[in-house]
Parts: structure tokens; sequence; C-alpha cells
């Protein structure tokens, strides 16, 4: 049983942090499917700081399935960070995650993310100052590398070395460099690397983990603590029991019936119709439809249908044609 201060996770196996995806409601139904973790997408740290914060979305109160929530943050300025990251423990996050993966053009060209990859010291900065001001645990998101070169290599242990001598208790590693953004295939065996060096340094591998039999085989075959399911938990919640189910030896659970993922589907809807304005709402739930047709068995029709439909009552009008 993996343990953070508090916080018992009864499977190794949590839901990443998905900027657009992974907001209230993708959170709650992966806790109600057994997830025993879940990030919010990535957050900046001034956000927290700003006059009008207790407004934003980020801060609404949280329905207590929620728990254990990390929120995660980025910044440039370690002492920024520490300061964002008391407000959100205040504001009720029990875990904070310290983003130094990021890709986006926008997010490297301000020197934050995965551009600090390169900044071994402005990392342990960050990590440090940030667990003085919170009493919860911190994590860290990072990735294998600014880029394949040599002298990023040695940022990238130079940053495990750290997080291992100063303690930090959990360092999710994407096994992709921040320059390959998603592209190519996740280096599991650098991972596993990570691991093998530093045994006492609690690892959560991430990198195309689409299926629960991939999450229990990467868990096994690199040696890390916890594996992370990003993209594979978009529109399938039902990819933590079956994770459970593997992972604990047992069959894994019948795939869900259709009137199962109509019942999913429509409370995700409801949940994000409560959420966001309706004008929001429709595109928002389209980005997991085209997840969860992936379990549909006419799944092209289902998936161009959905794509089309632009109102509440067109996406009704889906649900009773292939739903019903
Ligand atoms: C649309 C999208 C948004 C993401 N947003 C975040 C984020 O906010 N924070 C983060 O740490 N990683 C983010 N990631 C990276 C994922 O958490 C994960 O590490 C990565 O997708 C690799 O896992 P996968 O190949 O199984 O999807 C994002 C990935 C995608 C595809």
């Amino acid at each position: 049983m993996l343990q953070f201060g508090s916080i018992r996770l009864d499977m190794p196996f949590v839901q990443a942090a998905l900027s657009g995806y992974t907001d209230h409601p993708m959170r709650i139904l992966a806790r109600r499917f057994g997830c025993p973790l879940v990030f919010t997408g990535v957050m900046l740290d001034r956000i927290a700081l700003h006059p009008k914060a207790s407004r934003q979305k980020q801060f609404y109160p949280f329905s207590e399935e929620e728990h254990p929530v990390a929120a995660q943050i980025m910044g440039n300025e370690p002492e920024v960070m520490a300061q964002s990251a008391a407000i959100f423990e205040r504001a009720g996050y029990d875990i904070i995650d310290l983003n130094f993966a990021c890709p986006v053009p926008k997010v490297l060209r301000r020197e934050r993310g995965g551009y600090l990859m390169q900044k071994p010291a402005v990392v342990r900065e960050a990590y440090l100052r940030t667990r003085e001001s919170v009493k919860c645990p911190v994590f860290l998101k990072i990735r294998i590398g600014f880029d394949s070169s040599e002298a990023s290599q040695e940022d990238f242990w130079t940053i495990c070395e750290n997080a291992f001598r100063d303690g930090v208790l959990m360092v999710a590693i994407h096994g992709r460099t921040v320059e390959q953004k998603y592209k190519g295939a996740a280096d599991w065996e650098r991972i596993a690397e990570v691991k093998r060096r530093f045994p006492g340094l609690c690892v959560f591998g991430s990198g195309d983990v689409l299926k629960a039999q991939t999450a229990v085989e990467r868990l096994e075959s690199s040696g890390v603590d916890g594996v992370i399911v990003a993209r594979g938990a978009i529109g399938n919640p039902w990819i933590f029991p079956e994770i459970r189910a593997l992972w604990e030896g047992r069959a894994v659970p019948e795939p869900p019936t259709i009137e199962e993922q109509r019942a999913v589907m429509l409370e995700h809807l409801r949940m994000i119709l409560d959420f966001w304005p309706a004008r929001k709402a429709i595109p928002y739930f389209r980005k997991f439809a085209a997840g969860y047709c992936r379990r549909h068995p006419q799944r092209k029709q289902v998936m161009m249908a959905m794509m089309k439909a632009k109102s509440l009552e067109q996406i009704q009008q889906v649900f009773a044609e292939f739903y019903p």
C-alpha cells in the first residue's frame, strides 16, 4: 500500500493531470470507478495569487468524493510557486504537484513547465520552497529530459538525484523528452533506470498506457512504484476497475453494456452542464464522447454523429439513436 502523509492509495494506478480534461467531472467519475488519486490539469501558479482567485472555477469547492485530489501548478519563480501552493492547500487540495513537463511552446517561451528540465537548480528550489510553505505532500512531474542531448541527460539525472536526496515523496516521469511532446513511443526503459539507480525514490511512470493490461504490465516490468493513466482514461473510466481486477489477479470485468455506457455518459454530460455554460459544455463533452465511442459496437457511426452534434438536443438525438 502506497502512503503519502495521511493519504493512502489502495492501488498504485492513478489518473493523470490532463489539461482540458481532468476537471471536476472527469475526476469525480475516476474516483467513483475506484481510481485512488486524481489530479487537476496544470494551473498557472499566479492565478491563485490573483485577487479574484476565489471566484475562479479552479477554486470551486469540490465534492467530498473527489478527495484525495492533487492540484498541479506550474510557474517560473520558486517563491511564487510556493506561495500559490499554500493557497491551493488552503482551498482544500490534498497534494501539490509541481509541473516541469509541459511542452506547450508558449509555456516554454515563458520559461515554465518543461523549460525547467534545463534548470535543475530552479526545480530544486521550487520544490524546497514549496515543501516549506505547505503541510501536504509535494510531488514532481517531469519528463526524461528537455531533449536528447547529453547536457539534457545530465540535467535529468541531476533532477532525479536531487529529488532523491531532498526526499521528494513522488516523482512522476513521462517517458518522452519535452522536445518530443507526444510523438514517438514513451521510453519506459529510462523510467525503469531511474528506479534502479534510486530504489528509495518513489517513481510513477507515464506514457502510452492506453489499456488496463498495459498499466499492469508496465508496473511489473519496469519496477516503478506506480503507473499513471492519462489518455487511456479519457471517456473510459472503466479502465480503473479493469486495472484493479488484473492487478489483484481477478478476471477482467465484462465490458460495459450499452445501458451502462449511456448511464455514465449522461452523468458525465450532466456534470459538465452543471459546471460549464451550455455554449461551452457541448464542444467540451464531445472531447470525451470520442473516448466513450470506442466502447460502442458501431464506433465509427457514433463518433461521426457525436462530432456533428452541436446542441444539447442533437446530442440527445445521438443518445436516442445509438444508446437506446
Ligand atoms: C491533452 C493532454 C493534456 C495534458 N495535460 C497535462 C497536464 O496538465 N499536466 C501534466 O503533468 N501532464 C499533462 N499531460 C501529459 C499526461 O499527463 C501524460 O503524462 C502523457 O499524456 C503520457 O501518457 P499517455 O501516453 O498514457 O497519454 C497531458 C497530455 C495530454 C494528451
